[in-house]
């Protein structure tokens, strides 16, 4: 055996051996990935992660990986449907949404004004985010969203620290079933009990609270 097919072997050692480990993350979301059709994710959400609020671009830092990932398949699937992120979604690699998903995890989110669960609930946003209506079986939403809206465990994402356009449009694509991606029809129920006042308060309320 001569030695180009050693170093020919060695290069793929190597090779194998990169993409073992994750991909590289800030690379992927400052430059783009592999497959170009995977657009740097901070054009649209910001170089630190937080997003862009008047573009209704929500914040990707310091959301829990298993629920970042959980998107990104949704997207894939159609259970999310966005024009926008299909082709992303569809040209990230397994190995790319990994490392994305931990790195984002550990980026912080915006900071957050701390509340207090027990406090009067004034007008119509907050009542609803604290109190909820339980007479049409609507949860409080900081039941499931945790206090203040900072997001609990894998599953349940943060409200506060994205922006009210961003708010808006996720329970106007659950209302009109564009987004059906959680379990149990959780929000799609929640979403369509809402006027469309309380859409426009309660995402006011949870958006104020990282400002
Ligand atoms: C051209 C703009 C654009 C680019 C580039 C982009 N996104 Fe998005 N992203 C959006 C929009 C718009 C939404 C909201 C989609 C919706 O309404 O469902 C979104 C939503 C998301 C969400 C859901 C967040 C949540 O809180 O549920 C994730 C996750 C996400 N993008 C990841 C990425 C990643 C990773 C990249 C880079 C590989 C990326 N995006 C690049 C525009 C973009
Ligand atoms: C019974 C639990 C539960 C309650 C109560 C609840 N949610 Fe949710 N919510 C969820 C789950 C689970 C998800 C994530 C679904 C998924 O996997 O995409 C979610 C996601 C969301 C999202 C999308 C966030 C994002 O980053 O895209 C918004 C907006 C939202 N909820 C608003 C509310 C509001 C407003 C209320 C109160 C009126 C509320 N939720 C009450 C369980 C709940």
């Amino acid at each position: 055996m001569g030695m180009s097919r050693w170093g020919s072997v060695l290069a793929l050692s190597g090779a194998l051996a990169t993409s073992a480990y994750a991909a590289d993350a800030q690379k992927t979301f400052t430059q783009g990935g592999t497959n170009p059709a995977a657009i740097a994710c901070s054009t649209c959400h910001g170089a630190d992660g937080t997003g862009m609020p008047a573009a209704g671009f929500p914040r990707l830092a310091g959301l829990p990986a298993e629920y970042f990932a959980k998107q990104i398949a949704d997207f894939r699937s159609g259970s999310r449907a966005n024009p926008i992120m299909l082709p992303i979604a569809q040209a990230l690699s397994e190995d790319e949404v990994q490392a994305l998903a931990s790195m984002l995890a550990n980026m912080p989110g915006p900071p957050v004004k701390p509340i207090n669960r027990a406090q009067a609930a004034k007008g119509l946003g907050q009542t609803l985010a604290l109190r909820g209506a339980w007479d049409r079986n609507i949860p409080e939403c900081v039941s499931c969203h945790g206090p203040g809206g900072i997001g609990v465990g894998a599953s349940f994402p943060p409200l506060a620290g994205q922006s009210a356009q961003y708010l808006v449009s996720q329970l106007n694509a659950w209302r009109q079933k564009t987004r059906k991606n959680d379990p149990d029809d959780l929000m799609g129920h929640i979403a369509r009990s809402l006027t469309e006042a309380e859409v426009e308060a309660v995402s006011r309320y949870f958006a104020e609270l990282s400002q």
